[in-house]
């Protein structure tokens, strides 16, 4: 359609996003539909930071804020920086978003030129390429297997840096892999950036409080200060304090940075919600021993399904280090065929015939960049976790 700019051109809608419809649709139909495919925990918003929303509605905090964010905010981000990472960042360094989704979004608009190039290791999440291409730069992307932990390595890495790189995104743990970077792996893909004062690391911090078992959690500006310069780090209380539908997440960075970021920001959405800003006080300065309570959870879910699926025939599934997502290989069905008689050619066939079969929405590997594999949100009620993955059992021992 000639009316649509041409850049609509270059990009997808979100598969995820894509997935969640589908599903819905089906279960509007009558279908008995388990949903696998919303990254957001199931659990509610904690009460107190419920209470400190409706206590700012009272107060009359209702209206514009600093396009970055209320000074208050940005204070207690300041802080959590301090406490839980060891870095320093004042208050003008920090700039609130509607989501971590619009930090990223800014960041990309304020910093590339046209040909620009943003290294994206693969499996990713399905928002960075379709970010960086909608700001006329040029995703790079570059494979980080199963094999290698679904981790990016130094030399791959270096081989793919040249003079146009701008920005080199880390994501951990990771959607759609839940792979963490130990300070170790940080500290060899920092010893190759060092080498290329060009290279900015946007590095994507979302599941930090999502961690189990022994992993400790590592950012790079942490482990490597002279980053300090280059580096956004980005966060936001989506993810660990239940917040998705709160929409705010953040990023501290260089000033000159950050200010740009603003400026963009200030003709789009200008700030994000007052209330939700002051929820997010609460949700940083607050108690955070639910987040230990909700991990438990989650790891067990993990635990669940990484054993369930090891079971299904022709699934390989890696135990990942955190985030509520696993990503198992379908590689051993490919090629085989479904009772009705279609062939399983890859892993969007995979996903839609289990879909059609069994009711099981997942998300094919194809949408984030890694073949043949799946992803499965474990944030979600842990019978039907079980059901699902029992669902899936039967679907693979089907195919012949
Ligand atoms: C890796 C990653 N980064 C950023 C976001 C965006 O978070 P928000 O909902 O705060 O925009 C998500 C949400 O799914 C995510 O998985």
């Amino acid at each position: 359609m000639p009316f649509i700019a041409q850049r609509l051109a270059r990009i997808k809608p979100s598969p995820t996003i894509a997935v969640s419809q589908k599903a819905r649709a089906l279960k509007a139909e009558g279908r008995d539909v388990i949903g696998l495919g919303a990254g957001e925990p199931d659990f509610d918003t904690p009460d107190h930071i419920k209470r400190a929303a409706k206590a700012a509605i009272d107060r009359g905090e209702t209206k514009y804020t600093d396009v970055q964010g209320t000074v208050e905010l940005r204070k207690a981000i300041s802080a959590k920086f301090k406490r839980e990472n060891g870095l320093d960042y004042t208050p003008e360094q920090i700039t609130v978003g509607t989501g971590g989704k619009q930090v990223l979004y800014n960041a990309f608009m304020a910093t590339l030129d046209a040909g620009d190039e943003v290294i994206i290791p693969a499996p990713y999440w399905v928002s960075y390429p379709d970010m960086v291409l909608l700001a006329d730069g040029n995703p790079v992307f570059i494979p980080c297997p199963a094999a290698n932990g679904f981790r990016l390595k130094p030399a791959d890495l270096e081989k793919e840096i040249t003079p146009r790189t701008k920005w080199l995104i880390l994501n951990s743990p990771s959607n759609p892999t839940g792979a963490g970077y130990r300070a170790a792996d940080l500290r060899a893909l920092a010893d190759v950036l060092l080498r290329h004062p060009q290279v900015w690391i946007l590095t994507d911090d979302m599941y930090e409080h999502l961690v189990y078992d022994d992993f400790k959690f590592a950012t790079i500006a942490e482990v490597e200060p002279k980053f300090y310069a280059r580096t956004l780090t980005m966060n936001g209380v989506s993810k660990a304090y239940c917040m998705t539908g709160w929409r705010i997440g953040y990023g501290g960075g260089p000033a000159e940075l950050i200010k740009a970021m603003n400026a963009v920001q200030s003709h789009s959405t200008s700030n994000p919600s007052s209330i939700s800003q002051a929820a997010s006080i609460a949700a940083l300065n607050g108690p955070i021993d639910f987040i230990a309570r909700q991990n438990e959870v989650f790891k067990s879910r993990r635990d669940l399904v990484v054993s369930m699926l090891n079971q299904a025939k022709g699934i390989s599934c890696p135990r990942p280090e955190g985030a509520f997502y696993v990503y198992p290989s379908c590689a051993g069905v490919i090629g085989k065929k479904t009772p009705r008689g279609q062939t399983i050619g890859n892993d969007g066939d995979f996903v839609t015939a289990l879909l059609e079969a069994e009711g099981v929405a997942v998300v094919q590997g194809e949408a984030f960049g890694l073949s043949p594999h799946f992803r499965i949100s474990y944030a979600t009620a842990t019978e039907l976790l079980e059901d699902a993955c029992r669902r899936i059992q039967r679907f693979c021992a089907t195919l012949t």
